[in-house]
């Protein structure tokens, strides 16, 4: 079974999209001839690669046949790779290595991050954007909404599988790799139709390891309205009735020298 949505994951695909197109605009790298999109989802950041570098060959990798099969048929022209980015250890090299809200859902970032430097030919750039929204009210009322000891055993394992560390991490990784590093944070403000659109965003993400666990769907649909309560109240309603939603996003760019 695919753990993913496509077409759920697209409902925000605008805002989704929007790190890809900032991350993209900020790699330094003339001409790259070779580009790989880790994690590539349905295909909306690699669609952004192939604006910003058309004559660049382009891998679209991801581990879900779903999301790959979406990205397919809105692009058959694309090289559309299965692999699994926690294990990928490619043959060739790439001028660019790309990977927009991908690595968060890996263990293991000091490995990941030198092997994927690693893919980088000479000149070449490793291009990132992990989210660090793991510490927002929003993730904080999943872990207490599952901890409610009336739902069943099978949730008990469960753990928000979101990985991330803060930027220092990620420059003392990569400082004795690169010739130049570029890292920032932004905190994207989405404003979404009321707090009924954040249950919707993060069902297609972060929230799907705890609903998967849920024995039935009259689970899922208490689990969903126990979180609702809270996020109505830590995400008020403007006075037009939306809501913001604040986004926090971490990026790096690790330069390979010649
Ligand atoms: C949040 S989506 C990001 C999609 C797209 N890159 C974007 O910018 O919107 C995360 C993607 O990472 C993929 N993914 C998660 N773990 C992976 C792994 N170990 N190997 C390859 N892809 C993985 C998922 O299948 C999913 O398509």
């Amino acid at each position: 079974m695919s753990a993913w949505d496509p077409q759920l994951y697209l409902t925000f695909s605008s805002e989704r999209t929007q790190p890809s197109v900032d991350l993209a605009a900020r790699v330094q790298v003339a001409e790259p001839r070779r580009v790989i999109d880790l994690g590539c989802g349905p295909g909306n950041s690699t669609a952004v690669l192939k604006a910003r570098w058309p004559s660049a060959a382009v891998t679209g990798l991801d581990s879900d046949p779903e999301m790959l099969a979406t990205a397919a048929q809105a692009d058959p022209t694309t090289h559309w790779l299965q692999a699994d980015a926690a294990t990928w250890q490619p043959d060739e090299t790439y001028d660019v290595v790309f990977s927009n809200a991908m690595l968060q859902w890996l263990p293991g970032h000091a490995d990941a991050v030198t092997r994927f430097f690693r893919a980088v030919a000479p000149g070449g750039a490793l291009a990132v954007q992990v989210p660090t929204h793991q510490f927002s009210p929003l993730h904080r009322h999943i872990v207490e909404v599952a901890s409610d000891p009336k739902w069943p055993t099978s949730l008990r394992g469960v753990r928000n599988a979101i990985h991330g560390h803060d930027v220092g991490f990620y420059y003392d990784l990569l400082s004795p790799l690169v010739e130049r590093v570029d890292l920032w944070e932004t905190e994207y403000c989405h404003v979404l139709a009321g707090p009924e659109a954040i249950l919707t965003w993060i069902r297609g993400t972060g929230l799907r390891p705890f609903l998967n666990a849920l024995p039935t769907d009259a689970d899922r649909r208490e689990f969903e309205a126990d979180l609702l309560a809270k996020v109505t109240t830590s995400y008020p309603r403007r006075p037009d009735g939306r809501v913001l939603f604040p986004f926090r996003r971490l990026f790096f760019i690790g330069y390979r020298d010649r």
